[in-house]
């Protein structure tokens, strides 16, 4: 029976031996037991037990010294490998899931293996200082194809959704799948291009519910046939419940229920390696961000001031500043292709990230750059 032992260094009177004896007798010996060590202290023998039973019998049975409590105060911190059936489990996780091997298991059927032969070369280049914190008129595509290989540390943008939103007179939002698709992906190839080796690509979307368009399946698909890594999924709940209940005439019937999406997604992908390198010295994430940010359902409201900026779908800040602390560092480059009225580039300033927005649209980019020299705030 496997078990995972801790020694914990505390002074054991004789009343403090006896109270640990006492409170051995409640468990299980092969899930839990306190054995005092020959040389100091004790060992604790941990297979699983339940925290909350264990905490109220150490309050019943703790010794005048306290000792049981600073027991528990140590075990508490013992990172188990999960629940089961209310018991905190701390066996090896191998066992625990019954699958033997599992480092070779893994190795054998290799991970993110559509992304295996990648083109992508490690040397990096500089971003040429014209592009450096400039927010540029223009198509994307125009642009992107100047810069060299390998420049970007991260791409985050919101493409347009082909919803037909009212957008700047300019641009077409909906143009048929197609053609939509295909200058979408022209465009996500040159930041794929420009993007460093590990850096990160990451596109919020939103699938198209109401003509059943799993648009975020379609780019995943192509950025895997890119060879680009799938890092993973976040969940922006925005807990918008605006949305339509039914079809008329299939309320309360499984005929044809119509699914809600309260949330949008972020897709991750990585360029050539899930790593990325960089000067820890830059990190600006605290210890409580990281522990929330981590768990990919983040619940933030959509930005509420689109009538002042005069755009009608823009990120809120605090999205923007979740993803540049979490996938980036201070003093990286920063990208968005579909800039909008700017809100990567201004977070990506405020948060000491260097930055290249580019819109098609002029009266956006004239938002973006007010908003950058603080005007719009
Ligand atoms: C969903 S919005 C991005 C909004 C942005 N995230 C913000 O916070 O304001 C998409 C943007 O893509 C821009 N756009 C569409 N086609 C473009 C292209 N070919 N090149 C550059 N920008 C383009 C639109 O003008 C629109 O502002």
């Amino acid at each position: 029976m496997e078990r995972r032992k801790i020694h914990i260094d505390v002074p054991l009177s004789e009343e403090d031996a006896l109270c640990v004896k006492g409170l051995n007798q409640f468990f299980e010996p092969k899930d839990f037991s306190l054995i005092p060590n020959k040389h100091s202290g004790i060992d604790v023998l941990l297979r699983r037990v339940n925290i909350k039973e264990l905490e109220k019998r150490v309050a019943a049975h703790d010794s005048a010294s306290g000792i049981l409590r600073r027991i528990f105060k140590e075990i508490r911190g013992i990172g188990s490998y999960g629940l089961q059936s209310g018991l905190r489990v701390y066996v090896d996780y191998n066992q625990e899931r019954k699958v033997k091997d599992r480092a070779a298991k893994e190795k054998a059927r290799e991970k993110h293996f559509y992304a295996n032969g990648h083109p992508f070369r490690p040397k990096p280049a500089d971003l040429p200082e014209d592009y450096k914190n400039k927010i540029l008129c223009g198509d994307s595509l125009d642009i992107l194809k100047k810069l060299p290989d390998n420049c970007v540390d991260l791409i985050f943008t919101s493409p347009p959704y082909n919803f037909g939103l009212d957008y700047d007179n300019e641009i077409q939002d909906d143009a048929f799948w197609k053609g939509y698709f295909d200058s979408l992906f022209a465009i996500f190839d040159q930041g794929i291009r420009v993007l460093k080796y590990g850096g990160r690509f990451i596109v919020n979307v939103q699938p198209l519910y109401s003509d059943y368009i799993p648009t975020h399946h379609i780019i995943s698909n192509h950025f895997m046939k890119r060879k680009m890594i799938w890092k993973g999924e976040i969940i922006w709940e925005k807990n918008n419940y605006n949305c339509k209940y039914s079809a008329w005439g299939s309320w309360k019937s499984p005929s044809n229920p119509y699914l809600k999406g309260t949330w949008e997604f972020l897709e991750i992908y990585a360029k050539g390696s899930l790593k990325k390198e960089g000067d820890r010295g830059k990190i600006d994430i605290s210890a409580e961000e990281f522990k929330r940010d981590v768990i990919s359902r983040w619940s933030i409201a959509p930005e509420r001031k689109m009538k002042e900026y005069g755009h009608p779908a823009m990120f809120p800040e605090k999205l923007v500043e979740r993803v540049l602390k979490l996938f980036s560092y201070q003093d990286d480059i920063v990208l968005d292709p579909f800039n909008g009225a700017g809100t990567t580039t201004y977070v990506a300033q405020k948060l000491n990230r260097h930055f290249l927005g580019i819109d098609i649209s002029k009266a956006y980019c004239e938002s973006a750059k007010r908003r950058s020299h603080g005007i719009l705030v």
